[in-house]
Protein backbone atom coordinates (compact mmCIF):
# COMPACT_ATOMS: atom_id res chain seq x y z
CA UNK A 1 0.00 0.00 0.00
CA UNK A 2 1.20 3.55 -1.10
CA UNK A 3 1.75 5.58 2.36
CA UNK A 4 -0.37 9.02 2.26
CA UNK A 5 2.04 12.05 3.65
CA UNK A 6 1.08 15.54 3.85
CA UNK A 7 3.59 18.14 2.07
CA UNK A 8 3.91 21.15 2.79
CA UNK A 9 6.13 23.75 -0.26
CA UNK A 10 6.62 26.76 1.38
CA UNK A 11 6.58 30.12 -0.84
CA UNK A 12 8.01 33.13 -0.65
CA UNK A 13 5.29 35.99 -0.54
CA UNK A 14 3.20 36.66 -3.63
CA UNK A 15 4.51 33.57 -5.21
CA UNK A 16 2.07 31.02 -3.26
CA UNK A 17 -0.22 30.57 -6.61
CA UNK A 18 2.99 29.89 -8.83
CA UNK A 19 3.84 27.41 -6.59
CA UNK A 20 0.32 25.86 -6.13
CA UNK A 21 0.53 25.56 -9.92
CA UNK A 22 3.52 23.93 -10.49
CA UNK A 23 2.54 21.23 -7.46
CA UNK A 24 -0.77 20.52 -9.39
CA UNK A 25 1.37 20.08 -12.90
CA UNK A 26 3.34 17.57 -10.97
CA UNK A 27 -0.31 16.27 -10.87
CA UNK A 28 -1.41 16.70 -7.23
CA UNK A 29 -4.73 18.08 -7.78
CA UNK A 30 -6.03 18.35 -3.82
CA UNK A 31 -3.65 21.53 -3.26
CA UNK A 32 -4.48 24.08 -0.10
CA UNK A 33 -2.89 27.33 -0.54
CA UNK A 34 -2.53 29.51 2.78
CA UNK A 35 0.19 32.39 3.18
CA UNK A 36 3.68 31.72 2.51
CA UNK A 37 2.71 27.43 1.89
CA UNK A 38 1.05 25.31 -0.40
CA UNK A 39 -0.58 22.25 1.14
CA UNK A 40 -1.32 18.95 -0.44
CA UNK A 41 -1.43 14.85 0.29
CA UNK A 42 0.79 12.78 -1.99
CA UNK A 43 3.07 9.43 -1.92
CA UNK A 44 6.54 9.14 -0.84
CA UNK A 45 7.27 9.46 -4.30
CA UNK A 46 6.51 13.28 -4.22
CA UNK A 47 8.82 13.86 -1.82
CA UNK A 48 11.38 13.13 -4.48
CA UNK A 49 9.62 14.97 -7.29
CA UNK A 50 8.58 17.65 -5.64
CA UNK A 51 11.92 18.28 -4.49
CA UNK A 52 13.87 17.34 -7.96
CA UNK A 53 10.81 19.69 -10.10
CA UNK A 54 9.61 22.80 -7.82
CA UNK A 55 11.69 26.01 -9.43
CA UNK A 56 9.28 28.46 -7.48
CA UNK A 57 9.03 26.63 -4.08
CA UNK A 58 11.48 27.34 -0.93
CA UNK A 59 11.62 23.99 0.58
CA UNK A 60 9.59 20.59 0.79
CA UNK A 61 8.49 19.84 4.36
CA UNK A 62 6.89 16.94 5.38
CA UNK A 63 3.82 17.77 8.07
CA UNK A 64 4.43 15.62 11.18
CA UNK A 65 1.61 16.44 12.99
CA UNK A 66 -0.51 19.54 14.34
CA UNK A 67 -2.02 19.99 18.16
CA UNK A 68 -2.84 23.10 20.02
CA UNK A 69 -0.55 24.47 23.05
CA UNK A 70 -1.17 27.19 25.49
CA UNK A 71 1.32 25.74 28.14
CA UNK A 72 4.84 24.35 28.18
CA UNK A 73 3.39 20.89 29.52
CA UNK A 74 0.75 20.59 26.41
CA UNK A 75 3.38 21.83 24.21
CA UNK A 76 5.78 18.73 25.74
CA UNK A 77 3.19 15.70 25.98
CA UNK A 78 1.59 16.78 22.21
CA UNK A 79 5.36 16.52 20.56
CA UNK A 80 5.67 13.07 22.43
CA UNK A 81 2.94 11.79 21.32
CA UNK A 82 3.86 11.86 17.70
CA UNK A 83 5.30 8.99 16.66
CA UNK A 84 9.28 10.02 15.80
CA UNK A 85 10.26 6.62 16.20
CA UNK A 86 8.98 5.78 12.92
CA UNK A 87 11.32 8.93 11.33
CA UNK A 88 14.19 9.23 13.51
CA UNK A 89 16.92 6.31 13.86
CA UNK A 90 18.67 5.73 16.74
CA UNK A 91 21.40 7.93 15.29
CA UNK A 92 19.66 10.53 13.85
CA UNK A 93 20.66 14.03 14.30
CA UNK A 94 17.69 16.29 14.34
CA UNK A 95 17.87 19.58 15.49
CA UNK A 96 14.97 22.25 16.33
CA UNK A 97 14.32 25.54 14.74
CA UNK A 98 10.91 27.32 16.51
CA UNK A 99 9.10 30.36 15.53
CA UNK A 100 6.11 31.66 17.48
CA UNK A 101 3.19 34.59 16.08
CA UNK A 102 -0.05 35.10 17.98
CA UNK A 103 0.57 32.25 20.11
CA UNK A 104 0.50 32.16 24.46
CA UNK A 105 3.94 30.63 24.56
CA UNK A 106 6.00 33.06 22.48
CA UNK A 107 9.18 32.03 23.91
CA UNK A 108 11.12 30.73 20.99
CA UNK A 109 14.37 29.37 22.61
CA UNK A 110 11.85 27.50 25.50
CA UNK A 111 9.58 26.35 22.77
CA UNK A 112 12.36 24.85 20.70
CA UNK A 113 14.23 23.15 24.21
CA UNK A 114 10.90 21.72 24.97
CA UNK A 115 10.88 20.21 21.82
CA UNK A 116 13.86 18.89 21.50
CA UNK A 117 13.29 16.97 25.49
CA UNK A 118 10.48 15.66 24.16
CA UNK A 119 11.42 14.21 21.12
CA UNK A 120 15.01 12.93 23.14
CA UNK A 121 12.94 11.10 25.74
CA UNK A 122 10.41 9.46 22.90
CA UNK A 123 13.44 8.20 21.12
CA UNK A 124 15.58 7.13 23.93
CA UNK A 125 11.86 4.90 24.69
CA UNK A 126 11.44 3.46 21.78
CA UNK A 127 14.92 2.68 20.93
CA UNK A 128 15.53 1.58 24.09
CA UNK A 129 18.80 4.05 24.81
CA UNK A 130 19.11 4.25 28.40
CA UNK A 131 21.92 7.42 28.01
CA UNK A 132 22.92 9.94 25.37
CA UNK A 133 21.71 9.94 21.52
CA UNK A 134 24.59 9.89 19.49
CA UNK A 135 23.15 11.90 16.78
CA UNK A 136 25.64 11.10 14.70
CA UNK A 137 23.39 10.20 11.57
CA UNK A 138 21.56 11.69 9.31
CA UNK A 139 20.13 14.86 9.52
CA UNK A 140 16.63 15.16 10.23
CA UNK A 141 15.93 19.39 10.35
CA UNK A 142 12.58 19.66 12.48
CA UNK A 143 10.80 23.05 13.32
CA UNK A 144 7.43 23.19 14.98
CA UNK A 145 5.79 27.02 14.50
CA UNK A 146 3.48 28.04 16.96
CA UNK A 147 0.87 30.04 15.05
CA UNK A 148 -2.07 31.34 17.09
CA UNK A 149 -1.59 28.64 20.14
CA UNK A 150 -1.95 25.71 17.03
CA UNK A 151 1.75 24.05 16.98
CA UNK A 152 2.67 22.73 13.37
CA UNK A 153 5.42 20.29 13.74
CA UNK A 154 7.31 19.71 10.45
CA UNK A 155 10.90 17.86 8.85
CA UNK A 156 12.46 19.75 5.98
CA UNK A 157 13.30 17.20 3.18
CA UNK A 158 14.86 19.64 1.30
CA UNK A 159 18.14 20.45 3.56
CA UNK A 160 20.11 23.63 1.57
CA UNK A 161 16.99 25.73 -0.04
CA UNK A 162 15.62 24.86 -3.20
CA UNK A 163 16.92 27.67 -4.47
CA UNK A 164 20.08 26.28 -4.31
CA UNK A 165 20.60 24.38 -7.69
CA UNK A 166 24.34 23.34 -7.42
CA UNK A 167 24.73 26.06 -10.64
CA UNK A 168 25.82 29.50 -9.02
CA UNK A 169 30.18 29.12 -9.37
CA UNK A 170 29.81 33.26 -9.33
CA UNK A 171 27.81 36.03 -8.36
CA UNK A 172 27.66 40.19 -8.95
CA UNK A 173 26.15 42.33 -6.12
CA UNK A 174 22.23 42.25 -6.02
CA UNK A 175 21.61 38.20 -7.72
CA UNK A 176 18.13 37.52 -7.88
CA UNK A 177 17.32 34.19 -6.38
CA UNK A 178 17.19 31.45 -8.62
CA UNK A 179 13.30 30.57 -7.34
CA UNK A 180 12.09 33.96 -7.98
CA UNK A 181 13.70 34.27 -11.61
CA UNK A 182 11.80 30.93 -12.33
CA UNK A 183 8.76 32.68 -11.32
CA UNK A 184 9.40 35.47 -13.34
CA UNK A 185 9.31 33.19 -16.26
CA UNK A 186 6.80 31.78 -15.52
CA UNK A 187 4.69 34.43 -14.82
CA UNK A 188 4.86 35.67 -18.51
CA UNK A 189 2.96 33.22 -21.61
CA UNK A 190 7.00 33.17 -23.09
CA UNK A 191 6.41 29.79 -25.50
CA UNK A 192 10.17 27.46 -25.57
CA UNK A 193 10.17 28.64 -29.18
CA UNK A 194 10.02 31.94 -28.68
CA UNK A 195 12.98 34.29 -28.75
CA UNK A 196 13.59 35.23 -24.94
CA UNK A 197 15.94 38.28 -23.92
CA UNK A 198 17.16 39.45 -20.58
CA UNK A 199 19.06 43.13 -21.11
CA UNK A 200 20.54 43.24 -17.40
CA UNK A 201 21.36 39.70 -16.89
CA UNK A 202 24.12 40.20 -14.11
CA UNK A 203 25.01 36.63 -13.21
CA UNK A 204 22.66 35.05 -16.15
CA UNK A 205 20.11 33.40 -13.26
CA UNK A 206 17.13 34.12 -15.47
CA UNK A 207 18.45 33.28 -18.81
CA UNK A 208 19.51 29.99 -17.01
CA UNK A 209 16.42 29.19 -15.47
CA UNK A 210 14.37 30.01 -18.83
CA UNK A 211 16.70 27.72 -20.07
CA UNK A 212 16.08 24.96 -17.53
CA UNK A 213 12.29 25.50 -18.05
CA UNK A 214 13.06 25.73 -22.24
CA UNK A 215 14.42 22.11 -22.34
CA UNK A 216 12.57 20.69 -19.33
CA UNK A 217 15.37 20.24 -17.28
CA UNK A 218 14.70 19.51 -13.21
CA UNK A 219 16.13 22.28 -11.30
CA UNK A 220 17.04 19.99 -8.61
CA UNK A 221 18.87 17.81 -10.75
CA UNK A 222 22.43 18.51 -10.16
CA UNK A 223 21.88 18.64 -5.99
CA UNK A 224 20.95 16.16 -3.19
CA UNK A 225 18.38 16.70 -0.73
CA UNK A 226 18.26 15.87 3.14
CA UNK A 227 15.80 13.49 2.56
CA UNK A 228 17.57 11.26 0.44
CA UNK A 229 19.53 10.06 3.69
CA UNK A 230 16.31 9.15 5.68
CA UNK A 231 16.05 5.45 6.52
CA UNK A 232 12.30 5.31 6.15
CA UNK A 233 12.35 6.76 2.51
CA UNK A 234 13.17 3.74 -0.06
CA UNK A 235 15.95 4.78 -2.10
CA UNK A 236 13.89 3.67 -5.26
CA UNK A 237 11.70 6.71 -4.86
CA UNK A 238 15.05 8.70 -5.33
CA UNK A 239 16.48 6.63 -8.42
CA UNK A 240 12.54 6.60 -9.79
CA UNK A 241 12.09 10.49 -9.79
CA UNK A 242 15.72 11.25 -11.27
CA UNK A 243 15.01 8.47 -14.00
CA UNK A 244 11.73 10.22 -14.59
CA UNK A 245 13.65 13.77 -14.57
CA UNK A 246 16.13 12.35 -17.25
CA UNK A 247 13.14 10.93 -19.39
CA UNK A 248 11.28 14.23 -19.79
CA UNK A 249 14.33 16.31 -19.90
CA UNK A 250 14.13 17.81 -23.95
CA UNK A 251 18.05 18.24 -24.25
CA UNK A 252 17.06 18.70 -28.25
CA UNK A 253 14.57 21.64 -27.41
CA UNK A 254 16.20 24.50 -29.57
CA UNK A 255 16.25 28.12 -27.96
CA UNK A 256 16.62 31.50 -28.78
CA UNK A 257 17.63 32.34 -25.28
CA UNK A 258 20.29 35.86 -24.74
CA UNK A 259 21.59 37.35 -22.00
CA UNK A 260 23.19 40.81 -21.95
CA UNK A 261 24.81 43.02 -19.52
CA UNK A 262 26.49 45.94 -19.72
CA UNK A 263 29.43 44.93 -17.43
CA UNK A 264 31.93 42.15 -19.08
CA UNK A 265 32.67 40.83 -16.05
CA UNK A 266 29.04 39.89 -15.25
CA UNK A 267 28.93 38.34 -18.64
CA UNK A 268 31.81 36.18 -18.18
CA UNK A 269 29.99 34.77 -14.96
CA UNK A 270 27.01 34.27 -16.13
CA UNK A 271 28.42 32.04 -19.02
CA UNK A 272 30.53 30.34 -16.48
CA UNK A 273 26.99 29.66 -14.25
CA UNK A 274 25.34 28.31 -17.19
CA UNK A 275 28.15 25.98 -18.23
CA UNK A 276 27.66 24.92 -14.84
CA UNK A 277 24.28 24.10 -15.63
CA UNK A 278 24.93 21.86 -17.91
CA UNK A 279 23.59 24.35 -21.01
CA UNK A 280 26.77 24.84 -22.65
CA UNK A 281 26.11 27.46 -25.86
CA UNK A 282 22.38 27.32 -25.44
CA UNK A 283 22.04 30.77 -23.89
CA UNK A 284 24.05 33.35 -25.95
CA UNK A 285 26.21 36.04 -24.06
CA UNK A 286 27.21 39.40 -24.55
CA UNK A 287 28.25 42.91 -23.24
CA UNK A 288 25.87 45.07 -24.17
CA UNK A 289 24.06 48.70 -22.75
CA UNK A 290 20.47 47.36 -22.63
CA UNK A 291 19.58 50.78 -24.35
CA UNK A 292 21.44 49.29 -27.44
CA UNK A 293 19.15 46.37 -27.67
CA UNK A 294 18.01 45.47 -31.38
CA UNK A 295 16.41 42.82 -33.19
CA UNK A 296 14.68 42.15 -36.47
CA UNK A 297 12.57 39.19 -35.24
CA UNK A 298 8.83 40.33 -34.90
CA UNK A 299 7.93 39.04 -31.52
CA UNK A 300 9.85 37.89 -28.61
CA UNK A 301 9.81 38.20 -24.77
CA UNK A 302 12.42 40.64 -22.65
CA UNK A 303 12.41 39.74 -19.07
CA UNK A 304 14.71 41.64 -16.78
CA UNK A 305 15.68 42.63 -13.36
CA UNK A 306 17.60 46.31 -13.75
CA UNK A 307 19.30 47.90 -11.13
CA UNK A 308 16.83 49.95 -9.01
CA UNK A 309 18.79 52.92 -8.21
CA UNK A 310 18.47 53.01 -4.75
CA UNK A 311 21.73 53.63 -3.71
CA UNK A 312 22.49 57.36 -3.22
CA UNK A 313 23.67 58.77 -6.28
CA UNK A 314 22.86 55.93 -8.53
CA UNK A 315 19.01 57.17 -8.78
CA UNK A 316 19.41 59.98 -11.29
CA UNK A 317 21.69 58.01 -13.40
CA UNK A 318 18.98 54.56 -13.46
CA UNK A 319 15.80 57.18 -14.05
CA UNK A 320 17.57 58.39 -17.29
CA UNK A 321 18.50 54.62 -18.61
CA UNK A 322 14.88 54.12 -17.62
CA UNK A 323 13.46 57.05 -19.65
CA UNK A 324 16.23 56.03 -22.59
CA UNK A 325 14.74 52.13 -22.38
CA UNK A 326 11.38 53.46 -22.40
CA UNK A 327 11.96 54.86 -25.97
CA UNK A 328 13.93 52.28 -27.17
CA UNK A 329 11.29 49.26 -26.12
CA UNK A 330 8.59 51.60 -28.00
CA UNK A 331 9.96 50.56 -31.38
CA UNK A 332 8.87 46.72 -30.48
CA UNK A 333 5.00 46.81 -29.98
CA UNK A 334 4.77 43.30 -30.34
CA UNK A 335 7.02 42.32 -27.79
CA UNK A 336 6.14 41.58 -24.46
CA UNK A 337 8.38 43.33 -21.94
CA UNK A 338 8.50 42.54 -18.02
CA UNK A 339 10.37 44.35 -15.72
CA UNK A 340 11.16 43.80 -12.11
CA UNK A 341 11.91 46.95 -10.51
CA UNK A 342 11.36 48.85 -7.08
CA UNK A 343 11.21 52.49 -8.57
CA UNK A 344 8.03 53.04 -8.30
CA UNK A 345 8.02 55.63 -11.27
CA UNK A 346 8.88 53.02 -13.61
CA UNK A 347 5.56 53.61 -15.46
CA UNK A 348 5.67 57.42 -15.64
CA UNK A 349 9.71 56.83 -16.54
CA UNK A 350 9.57 54.74 -19.90
CA UNK A 351 6.41 56.57 -20.41
CA UNK A 352 3.44 53.73 -20.77
CA UNK A 353 1.25 52.22 -18.05
CA UNK A 354 1.65 48.55 -17.68
CA UNK A 355 -0.91 45.86 -18.64
CA UNK A 356 -0.86 44.45 -15.65
CA UNK A 357 1.38 45.07 -12.07
CA UNK A 358 2.28 42.45 -9.38
CA UNK A 359 3.40 42.80 -6.11
CA UNK A 360 6.86 40.54 -5.31
CA UNK A 361 9.58 40.86 -2.76
CA UNK A 362 13.04 40.86 -4.00
CA UNK A 363 15.01 39.38 -0.58
CA UNK A 364 13.44 41.97 1.62
CA UNK A 365 12.92 44.86 -1.29
CA UNK A 366 9.03 45.67 -2.13
CA UNK A 367 9.18 45.20 -6.01
CA UNK A 368 6.61 45.51 -8.80
CA UNK A 369 6.50 43.49 -11.54
CA UNK A 370 5.75 45.59 -14.42
CA UNK A 371 4.36 43.57 -17.51
CA UNK A 372 3.75 44.91 -21.09
CA UNK A 373 1.66 42.62 -23.16
CA UNK A 374 3.36 42.70 -27.03
CA UNK A 375 0.18 43.50 -29.68
CA UNK A 376 -0.85 40.10 -31.28
CA UNK A 377 0.87 39.49 -34.45
CA UNK A 378 -1.68 38.55 -37.16
CA UNK A 379 -0.46 35.14 -39.04
C1 LIG B 1 20.10 43.77 -10.35
S1 LIG B 1 21.43 43.28 -11.35
C2 LIG B 1 20.81 41.86 -12.19
C3 LIG B 1 21.02 40.61 -11.40
C4 LIG B 1 20.69 39.35 -12.15
N1 LIG B 1 19.27 39.20 -12.37
C5 LIG B 1 21.29 38.15 -11.42
O1 LIG B 1 20.53 37.25 -11.04
O2 LIG B 1 22.49 38.14 -11.19
C6 LIG B 1 21.44 44.49 -12.60
C7 LIG B 1 22.50 44.30 -13.66
O3 LIG B 1 22.30 45.30 -14.64
C8 LIG B 1 23.58 45.67 -15.17
N2 LIG B 1 23.41 47.02 -15.78
C9 LIG B 1 23.34 48.22 -15.16
N3 LIG B 1 23.11 49.20 -16.07
C10 LIG B 1 23.01 48.60 -17.28
C11 LIG B 1 22.76 49.06 -18.59
N4 LIG B 1 22.56 50.34 -18.86
N5 LIG B 1 22.73 48.15 -19.59
C12 LIG B 1 22.93 46.84 -19.35
N6 LIG B 1 23.18 46.35 -18.13
C13 LIG B 1 23.21 47.21 -17.10
C14 LIG B 1 24.50 45.60 -13.98
O4 LIG B 1 25.83 45.40 -14.43
C15 LIG B 1 23.92 44.41 -13.18
O5 LIG B 1 24.62 43.23 -13.50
Amino acid sequence: MTKTVTLIATAAMGLEAVVANEVRQLGYEDVTVENGKVIFEADHQAIARCNLWLRTADRVKLLIGEFEAKTYDELFEGIKALPWEQYIPEDGKFPVTGKSHKSTLYSVPDCQAIVKKAIVEKLKQKHGIANWLEESGAEYKIEAALLKDKVTVTLDTSGAGLHKRGYRVGQGDAPLKETLAAALVQLTNWRVDEPFYDLFCGSGTIPIEAALIGQNIAPGFNRSFAAEEWEFIHSAVWDKALEEAEDLANYDQPLAIYGSDLNPKMVEIARDNAMEAGLADLVQWKQMQATDFHSNEIGGYIVSNPPYGERIGDKKEVEEMYQKLGEVLRNYPTWSIYILTANENFEALVGQKASKKRKLFNAFIKTDYYQYFGKKIKK
